[in-house]
């Protein structure tokens, strides 16, 4: 199997104030050391992001988007940002299609995949948000419902990142248990498969939802893990850090 580095992103939502940016000089002082190993990257709002870029200047850390506009090219679209605009501010990936746009902002897996392919003719890399409610999981639909996701909402492309990111998981206390994020990593992988025959091999499937300091070595050692998608954790350096120090890859 192709080999992955290890990717632990951090979503800062729409939290922080420019000074939140000295988070990252913090992080890189304590993860410095293990960058080789693992790619470490925050996703700041976006009118932070230049900063954010400039303020990773002189460590391994990336910066990535939190969304882009569907349209690759300039065009009116008041309020977009297209992810040609971001590459040029120094982002590197972006998040498309999380549970809470897919909710707030009623996006669908369409929508999410012109996103995907607009970041990539972009030369950003889209981490794929896929995902059920706890209704659809108590209804047994996991594999119904995250299978349609990663095959509508992805490109038909090997340079994407997906991540897992139970909808019910996000901004709790409860995770799912370890057998059943391996479940799933396996079906978004043979999913991935359907198109992508042995290059699905090469796609990062994160984990997300509610991974902190506690638990994210038990989730980083589940099989088919190849990193996370934190949020709250990811606001503060010492928090972060210590995600990215848990990864067997830091060791
Ligand atoms: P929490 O880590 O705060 O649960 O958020 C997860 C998430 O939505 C990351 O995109």
């Amino acid at each position: 199997m192709a080999a992955r580095k290890p990717l632990i992103a951090g979503n800062w939502k729409m939290y922080g104030r420019s000074a939140a940016l000295g988070e990252i000089p913090a992080l890189w002082a304590q993860v410095g050391g293990v960058a080789g190993a693992i790619d470490a990257l925050i996703c700041p709002p976006a009118p932070y992001i230049a900063a954010a870029r400039q303020a990773a200047a002189a460590t391994g850390v990336q910066i990535g988007a939190q969304d882009c506009s569907p349209a690759a090219d300039d065009s009116a679209r008041t309020g977009e940002v297209n992810a040609a605009m971001l590459a040029d501010v120094g982002a590197r990936y972006v998040i498309v299609g999380h549970s809470e746009r897919r909710t707030l902002h009623a996006e669908s897996n369409d929508l999410v995949r012109h996103k995907a392919e607009a970041a990539l003719a972009a030369g950003l890399t889209p981490i794929v948000c896929v995902g059920e409610t706890l209704a659809e999981r108590e209804a047994g639909r996991v594999a119904e419902v995250v299978g349609a996701q990663v095959r509508e909402s992805t490109p038909a492309d090997a340079r994407i990142v997906v991540a897992y990111e139970p909808v019910w998981a996000i901004g709790g206390a409860s995770t799912p248990t370890i057998p059943e994020i391996e479940e799933v990593h396996h079906l978004i992988r043979e999913t991935l498969a359907e198109r992508l025959a042995g290059e699905a091999n090469g796609v990062r499937i994160l984990y997300g939802g509610s991974v902190g300091p506690k638990n994210a070595a038990e989730i980083f050692a589940a099989m088919g893990v190849d990193g996370a998608l934190v949020g709250r954790a990811s606001l503060k350096a010492a928090d972060f850090a210590a995600i990215i120090l848990s990864h067997p890859a830091a060791k």
